[in-house]
C-alpha cells in the first residue's frame, strides 16, 4: 500500500486502512494513550495510538520518541470521530519512527528575532506554509499571463555594470579585480530584447543596498518585469492592470484554503483601477496635513496616506523628472514630468512602478549627462536608440510586495523563505 497524503484521509471511509508520514506536529501521552497531530505539506491529522492496539513495535519503545518535529510513518485505520479535528482520526496499529527530534527549540514565546535566526525550522508552520503556497501561485498566475498574452521569457544577468535605478542602493561586487553591481532591475536588459521579441517578461531576483528599515524593504526581491515594443505608458498601465487582476483573481479563487488559514478575507479587486496624477496625490496628501513640495517623492507616511485612502488599486502618473530614474520618457504636456506611473495596491503602497522609455538617442544621451552617469557603462544600452529605435514601455512588479498585499502579512520578510534585509543574510 502506498502513503496517502493528509488531506486525502478526509475523504475516506470509516475502517478504511492507511499509511501515512510525516512529522509529529504536537504529542500528548496518558498512561498507554497517544495522541499524535500528523503533518505533512498538505494538512495536520490526528493520529491515536492505543497502547494495545499497537501491534507493533511495543507502545514503550516509542512513546518516548514521539517528540515535537519527529519524523515518522505508520499503519492504521480511519476512524470518523466528531471530538477529532476536521471529524477523523486514524488508529494507529504500526510505526517507524525515521528519524528522532532533539527538544524542539521554536515553542510559544520566543522572540522574532529567535524566529529569524530559526527560519529553517520556521518554515514549517503551516500559516507560512500558506504563504509560501499563495507565492506559488501568484507566479504560476503571472507566467500563465504572460503566455496568453504573447509574451516571451528572457533571463537576464545579475552582474552588471550599468545601474539601472541610481547609484545610491547599489551593492558592490569585487568581480577578480573589478567592481561591478548586482541588478538593480532587469530592465536595460529586456529593452534590449524587446528588438527581436517585442514583448518580454522576466522573473527573477533584483538586489538593492538599501539600508532602510522598513516593512516593505528587502535587500534582495523578486522582481516580474516586462517591456513591450511599440507601447506607450497608457498601453502599459492597461497590461499592468490586466496582470495584477489576473494574478489576484486566481489566488482567491485557488487558494481559498490557504487564505482562511490564514484568516484574510481578500476580495478580488474592483475595475477599473483608480487613476490620479502626481499633483493630485501631492494635493491629497497636503490636505491630510502631511507637508511635502511638488517635486518630493513620496515617503512612507505620505504612502501610507494615499494607500489608505483608496478602495481598489490606483495608478498614480507623472512623476516629476527630478523622482525618476535617467531613463524616462518626458511627458510632451509638460517636459518637467515623465510618462511613468506607480500603481498602489490599497492599504499596502507601491507595488509596482512603470512608464514609457527615452527612445530619441540625443535626449538619451543629454539624460545620461544630466544624471552624471558614465555613458561608457550604457554603451550597449545606448546603441539601442541608433539602430531601429522605437517607443517602448515596460513596467516591474515587486513579488514580495504583492503577497504582502494579498495576504496581509505584517512584514515583507514573512512573504520569502529567507529573507535578506540590511542585518541579516543568516539563515
Ligand atoms: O520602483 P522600482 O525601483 O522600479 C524599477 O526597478 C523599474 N526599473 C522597473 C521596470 O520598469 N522594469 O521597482 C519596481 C518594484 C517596486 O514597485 C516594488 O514593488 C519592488 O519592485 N521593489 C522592492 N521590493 C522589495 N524590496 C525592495 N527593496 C524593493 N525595491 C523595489
Ligand atoms: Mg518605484
Amino acid at each position: 500500500m502506498s502513503f496517502a497524503r493528509v488531506e486525502e484521509v478526509f475523504k475516506l471511509n470509516e475502517g478504511e486502512r492507511v499509511r501515512l508520514r510525516g512529522w509529529v506536529y504536537n504529542a500528548r501521552v496518558q498512561g498507554g494513550l497517544a495522541f499524535i497531530d500528523l503533518r505533512d505539506s498538505t494538512g495536520i491529522v490526528q493520529v491515536t495510538i492505543k497502547k494495545h492496539e499497537l501491534k507493533n513495535p511495543p507502545f514503550e519503545s516509542i512513546v518516548n520518541e514521539l517528540k515535537r518535529e519527529a519524523s515518522l510513518s505508520l499503519e492504521g485505520y480511519v476512524r470518523h470521530d466528531p471530538r477529532a479535528p476536521n471529524g477523523v482520526e486514524i488508529l494507529c496499529e504500526s510505526l517507524e519512527i525515521i528519524g528522532k527530534s532533539e527538544e524542539y527549540p521554536i515553542r510559544k514565546g520566543v522572540g522574532t528575532k529567535f524566529l529569524l535566526d530559526h527560519r529553517h525550522l520556521y518554515l514549517r508552520r503551516q500559516k507560512f506554509q500558506a504563504v509560501l503556497k499563495i507565492r506559488e501561485k501568484a507566479v504560476e498566475a503571472a507566467e500563465e499571463w504572460f503566455r496568453m498574452n504573447g509574451f516571451h521569457l528572457v533571463h537576464c544577468p545579475s552582474f552588471v555594470i550599468a545601474a539601472c535605478e541610481g547609484g545610491a542602493t547599489l551593492f558592490n561586487v569585487d568581480y577578480f579585480g573589478k567592481v561591478v553591481h548586482l541588478t538593480q532591475s532587469s530592465q536595460l536588459y529586456l529593452e534590449a530584447a524587446i528588438f527581436g521579441l517585442e514583448k518580454v517578461y522576466t522573473i527573477q531576483p533584483s538586489f538593492r543596498a538599501e539600508k532602510s528599515k522598513t516593512k516593505k524593504h528587502l535587500t534582495e526581491f523578486w522582481h516580474i518585469e516586462a517591456e513591450v515594443a511599440f507601447a506607450t505608458h497608457e498601453d502599459i498601465m492597461n497590461y499592468e492592470e490586466d496582470l495584477v487582476s489576473y494574478i489576484v483573481n486566481k489566488v482567491v479563487d485557488e487558494s481559498q484554503k490557504e487564505l482562511e488559514l490564514l484568516g484574510r478575507q481578500f476580495e478580488k479587486p474592483k475595475r477599473p483601477f483608480l487613476r490620479l496624477t502626481y499633483a493630485q496625490a501631492v494635493e491629497l496628501v497636503n490636505k491630510k496635513g502631511i507637508k511635502m513640495n511638488f517635486g518630493d517623492d513620496f515617503g512612507t507616511d505620505a504612502e501610507k496616506l494615499i494607500a489608505n485612502s483608496i478602495d481598489r488599486p490606483a495608478f498614480v502618473m507623472f512623476f516629476p523628472v527630478s523622482t525618476r530614474a535617467f531613463y524616462h520618457m518626458p511627458n510632451p504636456e509638460d517636459p518637467n514630468l515623465t510618462l511613468s506611473s506607480d500603481l498602489y495596491a490599497p492599504g499596502e503602497g507601491e507595488i509596482t512602478s512603470g512608464g514609457q522609455r527615452i527612445h530619441d538617442l540625443d535626449l538619451l544621451l543629454r539624460r545620461l549627462k544630466e544624471y552624471n552617469l558614465n555613458p561608457e557603462d550604457y554603451k550597449w544600452y545606448i546603441d539601442l536608440r541608433r539602430y531601429g529605435s522605437v517607443p517602448h514601455a515596460g513596467f516591474g512588479l515587486g513579488l514580495e510586495r504583492l503577497v504582502k498585499w494579498i495576504t496581509g502579512v505584517n512584514h515583507i520578510r514573512n512573504t520569502v523563505p529567507f529573507p535578506r534585509t540590511p542585518f541579516r543574510v543568516y539563515p
